[in-house]
This record gives structure tokens, C-alpha cells and sequence, in this order.
């Protein structure tokens, strides 16, 4: 009657099996499958969710760039805890991080903000995330004045576009199963080693 094959597995290490997962869909997902929802909470206690992508992954830590003057940007410098979630449709599963926010090393950052495109590079100079724009032609005009600034030059990373680093303290999989009977397993980080339980759906 029940379904106890492909359950998730407890005793393994939960950065592996993320991996596992995360090799899988994306190779089943239609787009994305580093787009991660990013949750913070502001000074005032506020949460807020976005997706941002996910860039590179280890034992240390989840990587995602962005603009420290964004809204994010703000409430992460107020407030380091943060949560991570991936919903991979293809795979009817979720996974859920949390853990402690900080800014990588910026020879990292230089290094990946020099692998992108050059419009890229340009926009990121080009956009004030996350502040009024009155009006999309303020945009196209500041991408303009920073293509032409940069004329045949490279383009250095923006003192405020950085990359973030989340150090898990918790990994909660899910996968759907059979008569919603779902199957869920929580790996929590406890003196530098992870324990893992199995939860009800
Ligand atoms: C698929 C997808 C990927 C995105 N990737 C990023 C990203 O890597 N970094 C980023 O700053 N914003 C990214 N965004 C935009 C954010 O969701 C958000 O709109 C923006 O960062 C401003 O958020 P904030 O005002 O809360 O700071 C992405 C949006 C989508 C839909």
C-alpha cells in the first residue's frame, strides 16, 4: 500500500544530497534551477522574499550576488539571518535553508563580476536597485553615460554590488509522495555537525 522506496536518506551529508538534487533538476527544470527564494527581515522586524540566483554552493555557504543598497541589501546589514528556498516543480520538491548572511571576499566577487557579460557590467553600474525611478528613460540614459564612460575599457565591479555568502544552520528536503503522505527530512547543524530527523508532512 505505501510507497517506502526513494525516501530521502538521513545519513548522508546534507551539502551532498543538496547537490544531488540540485544536478538533477536542473536537468528537468524549464529554467532556473538556481533561482532560490531569498527571505530577510528589516530593522523594523518587516520580512520580505525575492528570487535571486544562486552562483556557487559549499559546506560554507550558499553564494548569491546583489546590490547592497537594495532593500535586501539594507535589511541584510541590519539583520544577518536569512532563509533560502528552492520549489523545483519537475521534481515535486523543496528545499529549505537558513542560516547567517555575510559578504565574501572580494577578489571572489571581482572575479565572478568580471565572468559576466558586458551589458551586464554596465547595468549593474546603471541601476540604482531598489530606489524610485521615475521614469525607464533614466534607466536607458545612466546605461547609455556608463557605456560610454567605460568606452574600450574594462569595467570594475561597483563598490556596492557584492556577493553574499549564507552558512547553513539548517536544510529541511521535501519530496512529494504518495496520498500527500509527503516525505521530509531536517538536517540541523549542532556543534559543527549535522543531525538529521525525519518530520511529519
Ligand atoms: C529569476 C530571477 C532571478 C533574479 N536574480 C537576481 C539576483 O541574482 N540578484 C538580484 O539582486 N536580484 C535578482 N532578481 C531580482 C530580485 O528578485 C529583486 O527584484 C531585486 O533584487 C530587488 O529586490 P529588493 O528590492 O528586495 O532588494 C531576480 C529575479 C528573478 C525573477
Amino acid at each position: 500500500m505505501f510507497d517506502n522506496h526513494n525516501l530521502i536518506p538521513v545519513n548522508v551529508n546534507p551539502i551532498d544530497l543538496f547537490k544531488k538534487w540540485f544536478v538533477a533538476s536542473s536537468k528537468s527544470e524549464v529554467n532556473d534551477p538556481n533561482a532560490m527564494t531569498l527571505s530577510t527581515v528589516s530593522k523594523n522586524n518587516k520580512p520580505s522574499s525575492r528570487i535571486v540566483l544562486l552562483k556557487s554552493y559549499d559546506e560554507k555557504g550558499f553564494v548569491f550576488y546583489t546590490n547592497s543598497n537594495s532593500r535586501k541589501g539594507k535589511s541584510i546589514s541590519s539583520n544577518s539571518f536569512v532563509s533560502l528556498n528552492f520549489h523545483w516543480k519537475s521534481k515535486k520538491r523543496q528545499i529549505r535553508i537558513e542560516g547567517v548572511v555575510r559578504i565574501i571576499n572580494s577578489n571572489v566577487a571581482d572575479k565572478y563580476f568580471n565572468s559576466r557579460p558586458r551589458e551586464s557590467k554596465i547595468g549593474a553600474w546603471a541601476s540604482k536597485q531598489s530606489s524610485k525611478l521615475l521614469d525607464r528613460s533614466e534607466l536607458n540614459k545612466r546605461f547609455v553615460e556608463v557605456k560610454k564612460k567605460y568606452n574600450n575599457l574594462s569595467i570594475p565591479r561597483p563598490p556596492y554590488w557584492n556577493g553574499y555568502s549564507v552558512k547553513p544552520n539548517l536544510i529541511e528536503f521535501w519530496q512529494e509522495m504518495q496520498y500527500r503522505l509527503h516525505d521530509r527530512v531536517v538536517f540541523k547543524k549542532i556543534k559543527n555537525e549535522w543531525k538529521s530527523t525525519r518530520l511529519f508532512p
